[in-house]
């Protein structure tokens, strides 16, 4: 008898569709249910998918035509019989408002979770006793969703090298029981950062051919005596790891902008010279969300985004611009905040010209209202700037950043904060910052159309720990 193992992950929610997500340990038959009640009396079947071995039995039920603003509860069966009315009560999620309807929200964001670290999954626990309160529409998971190289805490005590490896590390992380029960009531959109491949990982040239990771992680590796394959970032080594972030992270995500080959028989292919990314956009209500791929085109020291992510970004922005009063662009590694000393290059730091590129954008279109959310740096803070215009009204960009869910928190990095001063900056405002682990929440309200924003820091326990009205 096959189990499902990790999920349910309610993914991909728009106004009228969700996929419901699910990884079995065997080949299986996953079906949904839907239905109105919260003991699921009136529930239906609405759809199933084959989970077979190419995917590492994960897969997704696309469910279409629901309703608007509207409380959906589910359950995913691994066969035919409908959930029990006696194991009530079945979880639940509520669909988007229509686009462009600007209605109140509010969301919950954040990144980095190796569970063992420091608290146990408590910040996570701590998010979904929060839920009712904030009534949290959603989670953005701004990636390291894994630590496939962390051998001491990724489950494998070893470096993830192929599909079956980095399976398990998601088996061992998403497994954590507060990750779960999260997952199973809060919908998430996902993108990764580097830690779903390797540390700090770029691709060497612009072919796609090979990647790199640091030299010191290669050191390091080489005194524990980790085999070649692991101090080295092969293509196969990325191609495996990105299959596998396929079947539990892109599979249950809103359409991409521009889908690996592949991806309709869920092996997307990792092609040399391919333009293809990861990115995606979605709405919720009044509110244009696009979700950066800040990685699988990088090509280190050399660009962040391809032409074609680029040119995806610029007609989104022009397109949200004057019909949503309010934008986020998600990016996995912060765009407004540099580090003294930073060697690793890393972040939006390390790409000077596409980041100027970026705030020009902003400040020659003159969108206003645009907030980026960001993650990875195991501290979160709220930085204000000001952006010079061709206009009279000058433009106001905000980045708030969440993290880590769970690791190290880097009291160092924090120090070592320095502000951006390039063009078209004019002004740099850091709001707060906060180094233990922590959880962001967003609140989106609008009074006769116009919108305010509130973004808030939460611990592993207790009150905000920080907040800031944007
Ligand atoms: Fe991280």
């Amino acid at each position: 008898m096959p189990n499902l193992v990790l999920g349910p992950v309610i993914g991909g929610l728009s106004h009228t569709t969700v996929n419901l997500w699910g990884r079995a340990d065997e080949r299986a038959l996953l079906s949904a249910w839907l239905g109105r009640a919260p003991d699921l009396s009136d529930a239906r079947m609405v759809g199933s998918s084959l989970l077979v071995e190419a995917a590492g039995f994960s897969g997704k039920v696309q469910i279409t035509g629901l309703k608007p603003n509207t409380t959906y509860h589910y359950a995913l069966t691994l066969n035919e019989t409908p959930p029990k009315p006696e194991n009530a009560p079945f979880p639940s999620f509520t669909t988007a408002p229509p686009p462009q309807q600007p209605t109140d929200f509010s969301f919950a964001f954040g990144s980095c979770f190796l569970p063992g670290a420091v608290n146990d999954g408590a910040t996570l626990r701590h998010l979904a006793q929060l839920l009712p309160q904030h009534d949290l529409r959603f989670l953005l998971m701004l990636g390291d969703q894994i630590y496939a190289d962390l051998w001491w805490g990724n489950g494998l005590g070893k470096i993830a090298l192929t599909e079956e490896d980095y399976r398990a590390v998601y088996l061992h992380t998403w497994g954590h029981p507060a990750w779960r029960e999260l997952m199973r009531r809060l919908p998430a959109y996902m993108i990764l950062d580097d830690h779903e491949v390797d540390d700090d990982w770029a691709w060497t040239s612009a072919d796609r051919y090979e990647g790199r990771i640091p030299w010191w992680d290669a050191l390091v590796r080489k005194f524990k005596g980790f085999p070649a394959e692991a101090r080295r970032l092969s293509h196969r080594r990325i191609q495996a790891a990105l299959q596998v972030y396929w079947e539990h992270q892109a599979m249950h995500a809103p359409p991409l902008l521009l889908p690996p080959d592949g991806v309709e028989f869920d092996r997307p292919l990792i092609l040399p010279g391919d333009h293809s990314h990861f990115a995606y956009t979605f709405e919720w209500g009044g509110a244009a969300f696009f979700v950066l791929d800040t990685r699988t085109q990088r090509v280190y020291k050399h660009r962040l985004l391809n032409r074609a992510q680029w040119k995806a970004l610029e007609d989104w922005l022009l397109q949200v611009k004057d019909r949503y009063p309010v934008k986020f662009i998600v990016s996995s590694i912060t765009v407004l905040s540099d580090l003294w000393g930073d060697f690793t290059r890393d972040r939006w730091n390390g790409y000077p010209d596409e980041r100027r590129r970026l705030l020009h954008l902003l400040a020659a279109n003159e969108v206003q209202n645009l907030y980026l959310l960001t993650g990875d740096l195991h501290s979160a803070h709220a930085i204000e700037v000001t952006l010079q215009t061709a206009g009279k009204t000058p433009v106001k960009v905000w980045e708030f950043c969440s993290s880590p869910f769970e690791q190290k928190p880097s009291k160092l990095l924090m120090a070592l904060a320095k502000s951006v001063r390039v063009h078209p900056i004019t002004d740099y405002r850091v709001h707060f910052r906060y180094s233990e682990p922590n959880f962001g929440v967003v609140h989106v309200h609008f009074s006769e159309g116009r919108p305010s924003v509130r973004f808030e820091i939460y611990g592993d326990s207790g009150p905000a720990k920080s907040a800031v009205e944007a």
